[in-house]
């Protein structure tokens, strides 16, 4: 039977309290790199397929369910296509990984097939780590797989114990190895594959006689090695990639790995120059073309996409669904949930805020802030403007300091401005929405507009110039 046609279920134990984090907010609800550690957790497992995903809640379980309705109410796997439901469920009170798992059985009475469980603080996992576990359980046909890896320091962790064979013979936990145990520097994930229906009596028969008096999950390693069950490990290669963080400096910790994994892939598989990985902060989301490069002190979080030959930075902030056509530059600004085109010049310190469409060969100058509109191409916003909820044609070019005023004050409505092809307007004009500008035509400098302009119109809407001969000389 292949890895894929087994039934798969997911488990992610997320009740614990995280004392170490010093926080109200559960552990598992702290970001890195625009994603809280649950949702790469649950990315994680849905990258496998899994047809539904259990989470174990307890410890601000309430925090955790208002999270999981707002994020994934609607959990869709990576392909968009395969719907996974998410279920929580309560471990009150929290005696142990053993006694979380312990939560789920009921649910799983029907269920016959291969179960995953994984903590719900590793917050660089990812399908790609999971997967050789799930391939080794299968191939191995074992009752319990267990992720390993090996790391430089293995304190706090539970560690694998292996026999003269190098066969895993179970796991002892750090506060109950012997100190000959300490030294070895294999140790557990704490994420496993389980053989469903076959452990549950595992599981019911866990004992807490330990220094924490908790539930092991760990414990049914050396239970499947007892009843002669196949109990088989699979060893994470970088070890990174399955830590679990228990306090705010592992914390920043793991964001520096993700960081530096991305960074590396991006230049390594995609041919993208970072000049400087340590000052820069690229979510594993990102993607960016070939020969693109990313300047130091850019900050790229959430679903962008990039284009080729682009120059990003320095300290460029882009955030959510972000768009950037090929050969744009973004220099020294911030974007937002927008599409931009090819061949724009953005910034320096440029505010593109969320919901803009920019066409291509756009100028979006200095010190202007774009939302909700939409920009034709070859059009310039050079300087000192805002233009919000404005429809703004092709090859148009608006003035040093337009503003489009948008909001009613005493209704609290926005109203929209349009701006039409080749249209253009002179500095500091002030479009008073809702409002039109026709098709080629001209707004002069210092205007306040009301009134519609029809097209190749010029609209002048300012007192004359008075000018009063010899003036200054009698007044000196
Ligand atoms: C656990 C493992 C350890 C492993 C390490 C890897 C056990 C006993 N130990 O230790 O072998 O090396 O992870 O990171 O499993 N949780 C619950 N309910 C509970 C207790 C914990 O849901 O009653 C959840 C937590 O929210 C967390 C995960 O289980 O996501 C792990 O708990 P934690 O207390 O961090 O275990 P470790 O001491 O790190
Ligand atoms: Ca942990």
């Amino acid at each position: 039977m292949t890895a894929s046609k087994r039934p798969l279920r997911a488990v992610i134990l997320a009740a614990g309290q995280g004392k170490r984090m010093k926080s109200r907010k559960p552990k598992v609800l702290h970001d890195v790199l625009g994603l809280s550690i649950l949702s790469r957790v649950i990315k994680a497992v849905m990258a496998l397929g899994v047809e539904h995903v259990h989470i174990v809640v307890g410890h601000e379980s309430e925090q955790i369910k208002d999270y999981l309705e707002k994020h994934h109410s609607t959990a869709i796997t990576e392909d968009f296509k395969t719907i996974s439901p998410i279920t929580t469920h309560l471990q009150e009170p929290q005696l142990g990984t053993g006694h979380a798992l312990m939560q789920v059985a009921p649910y799983l009475k029907d269920f016959n097939g291969d179960l995953l469980v994984t903590v719900g603080d590793a917050p660089l996992l990812t399908g790609e780590t999971l997967a050789p576990l799930l391939e080794t359980h299968v191939k191995d046909n074992a009752t319990v797989t267990i992720l390993s890896t090996i790391v430089p320091d293995s304190k706090n962790y539970g560690r694998v114990l292996r026999d003269e064979n190098c066969r895993v013979r179970g796991i002892v936990e750090d506060k109950d190895a012997s100190e000959e145990e300490k030294k070895v520097n294999e140790i557990n994930s704490a994420i496993y594959c389980f053989k469903w229906p076959d452990i549950e009596e595992g599981l019911k028969g866990l004992k807490n006689d330990n220094k924490q008096g908790e539930y092991y999950l760990p414990d049914l390693a050396a239970w499947a090695v007892s009843k002669g069950l196949i109990l088989s490990a699979s060893v994470a290669e970088d070890y990174r990639e399955v830590a679990g963080i228990n306090s705010r400096v592992e914390l920043a910790e793991a964001i520096k790995d993700l960081r530096d994994l991305t960074a590396e892939k991006l230049a390594l598989e995609s041919g993208v120059t970072i000049v400087d990985p340590a000052s820069t902060w690229i979510s594993p989301e990102v993607t960016v073309g070939q020969d693109s490069t990313i300047l130091p002190g850019t900050h790229l979080m959430g679903n962008i996409k990039i284009g080729s030959n682009c120059v990003i930075g320095p300290n460029t902030v882009m955030k959510g669904n972000v768009v950037i056509g090929d050969r744009t530059s973004v220099v020294l600004s911030m974007v937002q949930d927008s599409n931009i085109g090819e061949d724009c010049k953005v910034g320096p310190f440029c505010h593109v805020r969320e919901g803009n469409t920019v066409g291509n060969n756009v100028k979006l100058g200095n010190f202007v802030e774009i939302k909700k509109s939409n920009i034709g191409n070859k059009t310039n916003v050079g300087h000192l403007s805002y233009i919000g909820d404005t429809t703004l044609g092709s090859n148009a070019n608006i003035g040093a300091g337009t503003i489009t005023a948008n909001y009613d004050h005493l209704t609290k409505k926005k109203h929209k401005t349009a701006i039409g092809d080749g249209a253009s307007t002179g500095s500091n004009s002030v479009l008073v929405a809702p409002v039109s500008i026709g098709d080629k035509a001209v707004v002069g400098a210092g205007s306040v507009v009301t009134k519609d302009v029809p097209s190749s119109a010029l609209a002048v809407a300012r007192s004359q110039q008075k000018n009063i001969d010899g003036w200054a000389d009698r007044e000196r």
